[in-house]
């Protein structure tokens, strides 16, 4: 069986300086999870003491906290500098920018409609910048019974699709006089996504690799399913099955903007491992 990488895969921007302020940062908390990668994370615990809290009032006054990839709210923000704490910023720019976006069109008057999941913590991130009015959908439906202003603005999930922005963006366009639409949707999350499209058509089983948790690992895990369907979303190496590559030649292998190039390497290691002895 040949083993193939997609072409893209793997660490995105964000996520590669994240993990560069946080091991320069050193002896550090981060405030909820750095990257959605659980492994990466205890990577870094273990190898920089760089350590995971969830409640900021756990963290001890003037210590060093950073603030992860997807960002956190504004009250939150706000209660890390009472508390006198070195605050370390490892938002994505990509993240940062949607957060600046929603707080100036809402301070000029416009109803904020942010596309994506309400409960992924970029969304809540993002919806804290918001003073006026803001609804959070992911499809048009959800905003059918919603009466909004005639000025909206529009932004999206960094790792959500485009087609499907582009539906809620119609539908808007349709009802309302004055929409700003931004474009907030990440690049590299495509670069990935049209990657692992191109191998699953060829693949015949896929291995998308990346946290259970993460958005844009779910994404790609969707697109290899619709083409391939022997397809598995797996975080670690104990997870893989050997039964999956009985009898197939081609393994196309992706894995999500946060997942680690070592665990990519131990994951791949371990299949051609399992290969059937000839
Ligand atoms: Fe940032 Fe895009 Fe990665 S938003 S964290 S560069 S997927």
């Amino acid at each position: 069986m040949k083993i193939e990488l997609a072409e893209s895969l793997g660490f995105c921007f964000g996520v590669k300086r994240a993990i560069k302020i946080a091991e320069e940062a050193k002896d550090a908390h981060t405030f909820g999870p750095l990257i959605h990668n659980s492994l990466e994370n205890e990577r870094l615990r273990k190898d920089f003491n760089v350590g995971l809290v969830e409640n900021i009032e756990d963290l001890k006054s003037n210590s060093k906290v950073i603030i992860r990839t997807h960002g956190i709210e504004k009250k939150n923000l706000v209660r890390l500098h009472e508390k006198d704490m070195e605050v370390i910023d490892a938002t994505c720019p990509y993240v940062t920018k949607p957060q600046q976006i929603v707080e100036d069109m809402s301070k000029e008057g416009y109803d904020i409609v942010i596309f994506g999941d309400e409960e992924h913590p970029e969304i809540k991130g993002v919806k804290s910048y918001v003073s006026g009015n803001v609804y959070v959908a992911l499809t048009p439906s959800k905003l059918d019974n919603i009466a909004l202003k005639d000025r909206v603005a529009i932004i999206a999930q960094t790792t959500r699709r485009e087609d499907e922005y582009e539906k809620i963006v119609s539908y808007l366009m349709r009802r309302i006089r004055e929409v700003r639409v931004f474009n907030t949707i990440c690049n590299a999350t495509f670069e990935n996504q049209d990657a692992a499209d191109e191998l699953s058509m060829r693949a015949d089983v896929m291995v998308v690799i990346g946290g259970k948790n993460s958005s844009n690992t779910k994404q790609l895990f969707r697109i290899c399913e619709q083409n391939c369907n022997s397809s598995y979303l797996i975080e670690s190496a104990a997870e893989l099955d050997p039964n999956w590559f009985e009898n197939k030649s081609l393994c196309g292998i992706s894995a999500g903007a946060s997942t680690p190039a070592w665990v990519i390497s131990q994951i791949i290691e371990k299949i051609e491992n399992l290969k059937p002895k000839k």
